[in-house]
This record gives structure tokens, C-alpha cells and sequence, in this order.
């Protein structure tokens, strides 16, 4: 009986998921202030891949803030267990073999590191979705750089709140510049090769 291992008591693993879904899964990690654009570009790319037969999940600062996130608020604390919560979220949809898409300020070098070691080197792709200040505030889809300038809101990312430019993304997209499908194009060209399906 020692000899004998039955399929049920086989716990199946990451690899057994993506020969399932044909693709390598990975965590696309987008950074960058209120308003650059990141939420809009991730849904663009979901549809895409979508189209294209991968499988994926977004996970977005806004939705998770209204669920397993909804005790944080934005002082530094509160981002570091609201980026702590949403990585550890995101590697178990990677784990699952999905290709995990995230939109979140992150906006200090030190909440990127954390999500980085949580999701591990090789699967972490930082996207620096890049506008200046000044044109996320012009844009100011949800009112809130308004609110900020009148004192409704406090810490606010890039006005009474850090945000340091990530040095060593793995692409950068200048939003204020170029057409979504052109940023578009960009983060896909280079992770193609990521989520690629190949039996090795
Ligand atoms: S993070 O700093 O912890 O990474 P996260 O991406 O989850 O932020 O949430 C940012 C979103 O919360 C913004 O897109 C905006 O809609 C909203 N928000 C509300 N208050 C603030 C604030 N003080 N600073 C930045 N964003 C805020």
C-alpha cells in the first residue's frame, strides 16, 4: 500500500495550471500617480489578452480599497499594508496560473520592493505608467486633485504626498505623450515573452 499514491492526494501546482491554460502566468505590477492612466491601460490590456485566449485578473487600489482593503485609509502605514494585502492577493491568482494585472500608486521605492520580494524577482513586471503632475491634474477624472487643492483631502500622492519615480521599471509609458493602444503596444511587445506558452 506504501507504493501507491492516489491523483487526489496530489496537491497540483503552478505549472500543472498554466499546461492547463496554454500561458506563463506572471504579475504585471502598474505604478504611477492618480490620474496617469494605469487603471484605463489595465483594462485595456485584460481586454486584449482576453481576446487573444489568456487568462487574467485585474486587481485594482479602488475595487480591493472597497473590500479586503476597506479598514486602510492613505497615510504611509496604511499603503504599506494596503500594497502588503494586495500582493500577497496577487500571487495566489499567479500560483492559479493567471496572468494577475495591478493598478496601484505604490507610490514610495519601499512599497515596491515589498510587493517585488512578496511576488518574487522573476515574476514581478513593473509598468511605470508616467504623466506629469500637472497633466493628471488637468485631467482629474474623479475630482479628487480638486478636492485635494481645497483641503478636502489629505496625503494626497504627488501634492501633500510622496510619490518617487520608480527608476528601474521594466517599461515606462508616457501617457500624456503617446495613444493608449501606442502604451499599449509597448508593455505587450516585451511581456509576450513572459506569458508565452512553452512546455520548458
Ligand atoms: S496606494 O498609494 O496605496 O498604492 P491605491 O492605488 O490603493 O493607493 O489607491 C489610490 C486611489 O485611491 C486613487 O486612484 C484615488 O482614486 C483614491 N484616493 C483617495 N484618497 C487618496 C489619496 N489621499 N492619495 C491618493 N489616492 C487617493
Amino acid at each position: 500500500m506504501e507504493n501507491i499514491h492516489p491523483i487526489f492526494d496530489t496537491i497540483l501546482n503552478r505549472r500543472d495550471k498554466e499546461k492547463l491554460l496554454r500561458q506563463h502566468s506572471i504579475v504585471v505590477w502598474m505604478v504611477g500617480l492618480s490620474g496617469s492612466g494605469k487603471s484605463t491601460l489595465a483594462r485595456a490590456m485584460e481586454n486584449r489578452l482576453y481576446a487573444e485566449g489568456y487568462m487574467t485578473q485585474l486587481l485594482d487600489g479602488d475595487n480591493l480599497r472597497t473590500g479586503i482593503n476597506n479598514n486602510l485609509g492613505f497615510s504611509e502605514e496604511d499603503r504599506t499594508e494596503n500594497i502588503r494585502r494586495s500582493a500577497e492577493t496577487a500571487k495566489l491568482f499567479m500560483n492559479a496560473g493567471i496572468i494577475t494585472i495591478c493598478s496601484f500608486i505604490s507610490p514610495t521605492r519601499e512599497v515596491r520592493a515589498l510587493a517585488k520580494s512578496i511576488i518574487g524577482e522573476k515574476d514581478y513586471f513593473e509598468v511605470y505608467v508616467n504623466a506629469p503632475i500637472e497633466v493628471c491634474e488637468s485631467r482629474d477624472v474623479k475630482g479628487l486633485y480638486r478636492k485635494a487643492r481645497n483641503g478636502e483631502i489629505k496625503n494626497f500622492t504627488g501634492l501633500d504626498a510622496p510619490f518617487e519615480a520608480p527608476e528601474h521599471a521594466n517599461v515606462e509609458v508616457r501617457t500624456d505623450l503617446y495613444p493608449l493602444e501606442d502604451c499599449l503596444e509597448q508593455i505587450l511587445r516585451p511581456l509576450y515573452e513572459k506569458i508565452k506558452f512553452s512546455n520548458t
